[in-house]
């Protein structure tokens, strides 16, 4: 596949999206260029989830049209484009056997599309290793997964995420139930995979403005299915949009290339 045309590259337009007779998002049109990574910012149940399922292929709009990777839905075959798509997302931890090994684990990602049967070979474990030291999980590699922290087991599923190579990677909410430290630590490791030269652009999903670091220059709003905004980061994270977007008086202060979530009490 080729990024034939760079403005279309991911372009969602008038994507609608209707579930059990709910609309879950409506009229939703974004486009994320090769050279940019996003957060997508929004309260809970705003549709965040929703919103990524459509753009990775594994749910079809209701109304609109989505161009993916350059290709078009629904002129490209889907599990080839989902191979090109890294998704990391809390709904795979929990059918992990808690006996798995970390590098069978990595190692599981290159093979995950459906229908697609094969042995994995020695370069496979030798990339997995590679991308398990990358980050920063070298020293677990012979602990079965069940008895990992939180944050060692959402740096091993970045790496299986990572090792079909793909282009974009989804990180659905990757910091919840990480503590402080393993948050930074994690959020650290993102940070290092973003400045390598073959790094996939980014789509973090989060609704804590302290996980915005500063590889991420986009922000997208979403608030109740509708996109309140989006823009660059500096325009995004202002006290109005913010405080629209959560439904409460919300200031973004900014802190060493950071931004921290001031909560103002009205009177
Ligand atoms: N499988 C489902 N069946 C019915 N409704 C769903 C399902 N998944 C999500 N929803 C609803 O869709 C809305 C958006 O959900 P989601 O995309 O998960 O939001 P977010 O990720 O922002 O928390 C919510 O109101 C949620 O209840
Ligand atoms: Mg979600």
């Amino acid at each position: 596949m080729t990024d034939k045309q760079a403005g279309e590259w991911i372009a969602l337009n008038g994507v609608s999206f209707v579930r059990s007779r709910r609309l879950i998002l409506d009229g939703i049109d974004w486009n994320v260029s090769p050279k940019d990574n996003w957060v997508v910012l929004g309260a809970n149940g705003s549709g965040k989830t929703t919103l990524l399922q459509l753009l990775a292929g594994y749910l079809w709009p209701t109304r609109g049209a989505i161009t993916i990777l350059g290709e078009r839905f629904g002129q490209t075959d889907l599990r080839e484009l989902r191979r090109s798509i890294g998704w990391v997302g809390s709904f795979l931890q929990a059918q992990i056997p808690p006996a798995e090994r970390p590098l069978d684990l990595i190692v599981s990602g290159k093979f995950a599309s459906i229908g697609i049967f094969e042995t994995p070979g020695e370069e496979d474990y030798a990339q997995a290793r590679e991308l398990a030291l990358r980050l920063r999980c070298g020293a677990i590699l012979e602990s079965p997964y069940g008895v990992l922290s939180q944050g060692e087991k959402q740096r091993l599923l970045i790496a299986r995420a990572l090792i079909p190579r793909p282009r974009l990677l989804i990180l659905d909410e990757p910091c919840s139930g990480l503590d402080l430290v393993a948050r930074e630590q994690l959020l650290k490791t993102l940070e290092e995979l973003a400045s390598m030269p073959d790094a996939p652009v980014m789509i973090l999903v989060t609704h804590h403005l302290e996980e915005i670091t500063p590889s991420f220059s986009h922000v997208f709003l979403l608030k109740e299915g509708h996109c309140l905004a989006q823009g660059t980061k500096r325009d995004m994270l202002r006290t109005e949009l913010l405080s629209e977007t959560f439904g409460i008086h919300i200031e973004a202060v900014e802190e060493g290339n950071r931004f921290w979530a001031r909560i103002v009490n009205d009177r």
